[in-house]
């Protein structure tokens, strides 16, 4: 399980399937069908404003610069995941080296808007450890706010009603859209997931942490590799906008059977206690309670 947490940068997905990749083109006669996510569909231009990219940053597309996905919170504030922002010893990434889109549906497109991080932006929540599952969740201060673009709602600190095991919730990112082989796409993708008890999820993943996490999805619909960080949400009646739920974290390979998507939850109460554990972590927290 833990190569499926691995930071997704494109390079090291391509790197890590390339074996496979090359096992399976000796069996496989026909090129694999262009999946979802993992089985979804195509998102129209500006369906999800608050939909975020995090890229390396640098020179060329986005698309190839895309490694993680993130949802905008406040004007300045985006939520990703812990594991997307920290380096191989599990220190935090310095905020010179990433870059956001913020509000973009086409990786290789100019929509939305582009920031960098502010100095001292990269807070990884401080409960997180590299090598375990729980408290993946961490925020990027933009060194200067959007504008004009709504940040998505959070639910309810302490409350369970969004996650109620049987409901469907959406799931949408630029990650891996085929079970096998790298196979990125440029738009952006999505699919409706049922959400599963977590007695179901802890029967799949022992580092399961009910307090912080929840499970969705079914085989053949599911998150992927590069979906990372990237936003659960789900609508609620008599509501026009979505409000979001968790953030995408791991799960063993994609829309196997068995192995559902596990998620970070934004309700869990105990995520948003614990933030305070670092002055990053509080800062942060004071700013969205203000939002
Ligand atoms: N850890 C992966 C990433 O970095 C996301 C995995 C989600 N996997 C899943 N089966 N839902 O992009």
């Amino acid at each position: 399980m833990n190569s499926t947490r691995i930071p997704t940068r494109k390079t090291s997905i391509a790197a890590g399937l390339a074996a496979t990749g090359a096992a399976l083109a000796m069996v496989a006669t026909s090129a694999p069908a262009a999946h979802a996510i993992i089985g979804g569909t195509e998102v129209p231009n500006d369906a999800y404003p608050f939909m975020t990219a995090v890229l390396d940053k640098g020179p060329g597309s986005a698309l190839d610069r895309q490694f993680c996905g993130a949802s905008l919170v406040t004007p300045d504030t985006v939520v990703t995941a812990a594991h997307c922002l920290v380096d191989d010893e599990g220190k935090p990434v310095k905020p010179k080296t990433l870059q956001v889109a913020v509000g973009r549906t086409v990786l290789s497109s100019r929509q939305g808007q582009v920031r960098d991080i502010a100095k001292g932006g990269v807070v990884v929540h401080p409960r997180y450890l590299k090598g375990q599952e729980a408290y993946d969740v961490a925020f990027l201060q933009l060194k200067k706010p959007v504008r004009g673009i709504s940040p998505v709602a959070l639910p309810t600190q302490g409350t369970d009603a969004l996650i109620r095991p049987g409901q469907k919730a959406t799931v949408a990112g630029w990650g891996n859209t085929d079970t096998e082989l790298p196979h990125t796409p440029d738009r952006l993708r999505q699919v409706r997931v049922p959400i599963l008890s977590h007695a179901e999820c802890r029967t799949s993943y022992e580092g399961y942490d009910a307090k912080v996490n929840f499970c969705a999805g079914v085989e053949t619909k599911d998150s992927c590799q590069g979906d990372s960080g990237g936003p659960i949400f789900r609508k609620v009646p008599g509501r026009e906008a979505p409000i979001l739920i968790g953030v995408v974290s791991y799960g063993d390979g994609c829309g196997a059977q068995g192995a559902p998507g596990v998620y970070t939850s934004l309700s869990s109460s105990k995520l948003w206690k614990t933030l305070d554990e670092s002055p990053s972590g509080k800062k942060i927290k004071r700013a969205m309670n203000r939002r």
